[in-house]
């Protein structure tokens, strides 16, 4: 398999079309992701030039990433390429009434600089306040063209739908958490994305690094937002062995890498779409060259399956690792 070819595309009519590998970009200029000064200043735009080179459209972005820093990073790489972005922000909806939903969508452009945003998506359900009023927002924001499409994001399958009543029009996607040890939207979004002709966007595609490879129980990843995840305590890492043999497996037999075959899981669906970060210009290589991998059912059913028999601790079983993990022992 080459290191770099092959990208694939959404068949679903949008302005731009949408690569199925895109790229997250909450580690640029994050602290919690801990990748630095030379990562946000040099790194970050030689990523987003390569992804550029080898076809990627989509790019993925939030107000909240790094407090507008992710924004103004992806803006400044993306310069003079507009035309070749299908690009997604993401709005926080505290108080999501029109003036302030359509003032937010106006600093994200401007910290994008851009004109228009492709797609606009709802970081998250307000636990309080309908889709009804937010969407009162959205609306004129489409009709002058400043966002093109709208998408929500961590919501459930009914009140993806509500707030598609609520917008009159299609919420084209809704990003959430998929990966192989988080197979939920297997059972619903999904389904109801390949009979709609709607997207599910995947965040967290190699489980913050977990479906890598590269870390087990003796070498786990420093940086805060992997220290806070019950996942990476060295008990998960060593219960995920049987699912971390079976994703080796699969991936020799493709001559490819752990993560590139869990990424291939993920984007199997015609439907569905992943949005991995990298750490760096070969990460996103190898991640780009993961959309020319067809899995067969057998495969893909084995990785289901070895991932279904994976149990982690979590909850209040994780929290002493997690305590012990905080304190450095
Ligand atoms: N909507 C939401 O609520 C939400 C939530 C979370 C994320 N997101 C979006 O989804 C994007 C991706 O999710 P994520 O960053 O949480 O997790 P992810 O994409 O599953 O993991 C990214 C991390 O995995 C490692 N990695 C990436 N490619 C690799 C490769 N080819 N080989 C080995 N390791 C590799 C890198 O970390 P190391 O090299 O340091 O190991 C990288 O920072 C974010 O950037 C953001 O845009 C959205």
């Amino acid at each position: 398999m080459s290191d770099t070819g092959g990208v694939r595309y959404l068949k679903v009519d949008t302005a731009t079309r949408i690569s199925k590998i895109g790229l997250g970009t909450w580690q640029f200029g994050s602290g919690e992701w801990g990748y630095g000064k030379s990562y946000a200043e040099q790194e970050s735009q030689s990523i987003v030039r390569r992804a550029l080179e080898l076809g990627v459209t989509l790019f993925d972005t939030a107000e909240i990433y790094g407090l507008g820093r992710s924004e103004r990073i992806l803006g400044r790489a993306i310069s003079g390429h507009r035309d070749q972005v299908f690009l997604a922000t993401k709005i926080l909806p505290i108080l999501p009434v029109a003036p302030v939903v359509e003032q937010r969508a106006v600093a994200s452009a401007d910290r994008l600089g851009v004109r228009t945003i492709d797609l606009y998506q709802v970081h998250q359900p307000n636990p309080v306040v309908k889709d009804s009023v937010i969407m009162r927002g959205m609306r004129p924001l489409q009709r002058i063209g400043l966002i093109g499409e709208v998408g929500v994001s961590n919501y459930s399958l009914n009140r993806w739908r509500a707030a598609e009543d609520a917008l009159g029009s299609r919420v084209l996607s809704n990003q959430v958490r998929y990966s192989l040890v988080a197979c939920g939207p297997t059972d619903d979004l999904v389904p109801y994305a390949e009979r709609s002709g709607r997207v599910v966007i995947a965040y967290s595609p190699l489980a913050q690094g977990f479906l890598s490879g590269r870390y087990d129980a003796s070498r786990r990843p420093a940086n805060r937002v992997r220290a806070n995840s019950a996942l990476f305590l060295p008990v998960n890492l060593e219960r995920a062995a049987g699912l971390f043999r079976v994703l080796r497996e699969v991936a020799e037999a493709h001559d490819a890498t752990p993560a590139q075959t869990a990424l291939a899981w993920v984007i199997r669906s015609p439907s569905v779409v992943a949005i991995p970060g990298a750490s760096s210009v070969a990460q996103l290589e190898s991640n780009v060259a993961a959309a020319e991998i067809d899995l067969t059912d057998d495969e893909w059913r084995a990785l289901r399956d070895a991932a279904a028999k994976f149990a982690p601790a979590t909850g209040p079983a994780a929290l002493p690792g997690l305590v012990r993990a905080r304190l450095g022992r």
